[in-house]
């Protein structure tokens, strides 16, 4: 049996080019592509054990039993697994995070890039990269980009077959740090899964949607250049695309609070002095300050003198999810 076991970690990652919306939301095929960056550090670390004993799935999160909603889309998740292995074996998944669970720094996407590697590596399947990336998105649509390494772009595709996610540049190829600003840590009241939902039913989607190969364009060439000014441009550009969508769709989502639009207006003026940062925003309050490692604690000192910011991570470019011992603990 013990074969039938694996633990993986994976990083989070921040959307630099922002998925919203889908095309087809069961196989969580998005309306547009994507670019993101792993965060390093910030991970998840999942263990499955698949069982011929075990009647049922199982999910520990954070060390507690999970049930409702959670479960349900690991069991789902799991349907697919093992689907592919053609094996009708239950499994018992623990899974840790090192950071807030739905606060604005995607969970979910490390959470299902690590479940897609111990799952389908325990199961005995072994899959490349490609079709790891293509069974995360399934579980999240983001996670498929937090299976390759570094700077990450996830193809749209048209089909479950060619919507993957694959890498630009290594995490390596340039020192960006991503400074998060942390100002709440409950859990938000729309996830992202309904927050995509309701895109379309804003006006300003098809706008946003019309212009995005473009800033797709833009984006990846920022990065291949190591450009920081066009890259921050076109990232605090599309993050504001995004949140106008949010907030005109019906009903309408404010994920923005006071303290993270008091820092999206404090940035342009900490860039006119001199200071290379750019504000990126994901569904949630938090604000990651994207800036250059040499810069990084400056950025971090500012953070600090808002009152209503309780912590702030600090994540270089992280690797690709990866197979690695079967013990949980808190060190990631
Ligand atoms: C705003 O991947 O979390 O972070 O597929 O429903 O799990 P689900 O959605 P998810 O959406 C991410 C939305 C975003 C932008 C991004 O990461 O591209």
């Amino acid at each position: 049996m013990s074969n039938y076991t694996a633990t993986a970690v994976a990083c989070a990652n921040i959307a630099f080019i922002k998925y919203w919306g889908d095309r087809d939301s069961s196989l969580r095929l998005p309306a547009n592509g994507s670019i993101s960056m792993n965060l390093e550090g910030l991970t998840a670390r999942t263990r499955v054990m698949f069982n011929e004993l075990y009647t049922q799935d199982t999910l520990k999160l954070n060390g507690e039993l999970a049930r409702g909603p959670a479960l349900s889309r690991v069991i789902q998740f799991l349907d697919l697994v093992r689907a592919l292995a053609g094996k009708n074996l239950h499994a018992a998944v623990e899974s840790q995070n090192n950071f807030p669970t739905q606060a604005g720094i995607a969970s979910s996407a490390a959470a299902f890039a690590a479940l897609s590697l111990a799952a389908s590596h325990a199961i005995g399947l072994n899959l490349s990269e490609q079709e790891l990336s293509r069974l995360a998105r399934r579980g999240s649509g983001s996670a498929c980009r937090s299976i390759p390494t570094g700077f990450v772009e996830w193809q749209p595709g048209s089909s479950d077959q060619d919507s993957f996610a694959q890498s630009i540049a290594p995490a390596d190829y340039w020192d960006l740090v991503d400074c998060i600003a942390i100002t709440q840590t409950s859990p938000k009241k729309t996830g992202s899964s309904e927050g995509h939902s309701l895109a379309a039913s804003s006006p300003l989607q098809s706008a946003r949607l019309i212009d995005a190969s473009h800033r797709l364009d833009i984006c990846r060439k920022a990065i291949l250049e190591r450009d920081f000014e066009a890259l921050g441009s076109i990232c605090e550009l599309d993050s504001n695309l995004m949140h106008a969508v949010m907030m005109t769709s019906s009903p309408a989502l404010f994920y923005l609070e006071p303290t993270s639009l008091e820092i999206m207006k404090a940035v342009p003026t900490w860039r006119q002095s001199g200071l290379p940062v750019f504000y990126t925003v994901d569904a949630g309050p938090n604000v990651h300050l994207l800036t250059q490692e040499d810069a990084a604690s400056q950025v971090i000192e500012k953070l600090n003198q808002f009152p209503s910011i309780t912590s702030v991570f600090r994540a270089k470019t992280g690797g690709a999810a990866r197979l690695t011992a079967n013990q949980l603990n808190d060190e990631h």
